[in-house]
């Protein structure tokens, strides 16, 4: 079982964004409809069929959290696509139809802050870019540093444009590939925060490397960020137990497999979706022992309490665990 699909949307309007980047609106089916709301930081997921299976993609929602007449998305063609964002670019056209999950929202806003940063880095932008609509509905002064490879390389330039000629926030680009260009200076961008500022960072996995270095010394509660992938391997070390509170039954995890593979091979399976550690949809609590995490969901606070976990990567440091299964 994966996440299960909600609701179908169908695509109004597919627009040009960047240089491998494309959009697309999506509306309710049948069009009277209200989409299930959202807040900034959510996405969706995206389900497809494949010649080789079935397939859930995540994107995250960038158009005004307000709204509910329509979701937009913007998604990059990954060159190493399995299919997901290629079948974006090369098959979806306006009026084709998509099913989807509803929204869930692991990178949320905090909207107590007395300043936001946000920092993106290539389609990083986009779960940003509703957090940007949220603070500026909200009154909370910001500033967005953002990096691409090069100026045609950077998606949504007109709204980022517009929202800093209006005030109440500052955008600066920064072009890394382009002559005289360099990566942004994470450490020099977090000594200069202003006093409690919270700071956001999505983009490529040496951003969100050099970002969570850069803000080492920060209170966990002002640092925020999402992964797109994976950053380290699944725990497949097995050598523990799993006591299924629910289900009255144990299992044993055996080397070279994941907990989440154990559990689909007993047909008890959790809700599951990108089997990466990143989107959260596999998150089973805790009862009792020591989960060894691995995900990309949890805060540090989180992963501390031992209350939950992510089945699909993240393993046991105990021998025996017991789920809310
Ligand atoms: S399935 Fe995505 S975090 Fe586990």
């Amino acid at each position: 079982m994966t996440t299960a699909p909600t609701l179908q949307a169908r695509i109004r309007a597919t627009t040009f964004e960047a240089a491998g980047v494309l959009g697309l609106e999506l509306v309710p089916l049948p069009p009277a409809r209200a989409l299930p709301a959202f807040a900034a930081g959510a996405h969706i997921d995206r389900h497809l069929t494949t010649p080789d299976g079935p397939l859930v993609r995540s994107y995250s929602l960038l158009n005004d959290p307000g709204e509910t007449h329509r979701y937009c998305i913007g998604v990059h063609r990954d060159p190493r696509s399995r299919g997901g964002s290629r079948h974006v670019h090369e098959v979806l056209r306006p009026g084709q139809v998509l099913t989807l999950s509803a929204p869930r929202n692991h990178f949320p806003l905090d909207e107590r802050a007395p300043f936001n940063v946000f920092i993106a880095g290539g389609i990083g932008i986009t779960p940003l870019l509703g957090m940007i609509e949220r603070s500026r509905a909200l009154g909370i002064p910001w500033r967005l540093h953002y990096s691409a490879r090069t100026r045609p390389h950077a998606a949504f330039l007109d709204r980022l444009a517009a929202w800093d000629r209006q005030g109440g926030g500052q955008v600066l680009l920064n072009f890394d590939c382009e002559p005289g260009g360099k990566m942004l200076d994470l450490r020099r961008l977090v000594a200069a925060l202003p006093d409690g500022a919270h700071v956001y960072c999505c983009g490529p996995r040496p951003m969100l490397e050099a970002f969570e270095q850069a803000t080492a010394g920060l209170p966990p509660g002002r640092v925020h960020r999402e992964y797109f992938a994976a950053k380290g391997s699944p725990a497949t070390g097995g050598g523990y137990s799993v006591a299924l509170a629910r289900s009255r039954r144990t299992l044993a995890v055996p080397e070279g497999k994941s907990l989440l593979d154990c559990l689909i091979e007993m047909q008890i399976e959790p809700p599951f979706s990108c089997r990466e550690g990143v989107c959260g949809t596999c998150e089973v609590r805790v009862l009792d022992g020591t989960p060894d995490h691995r995900d990309l969901v949890l805060s540090d606070a989180e992963r501390a309490a031992n209350d939950r976990m992510m089945v699909c990567c993240s393993g046991a440091r105990s021998p025996m665990l017991v789920l809310d299964l």
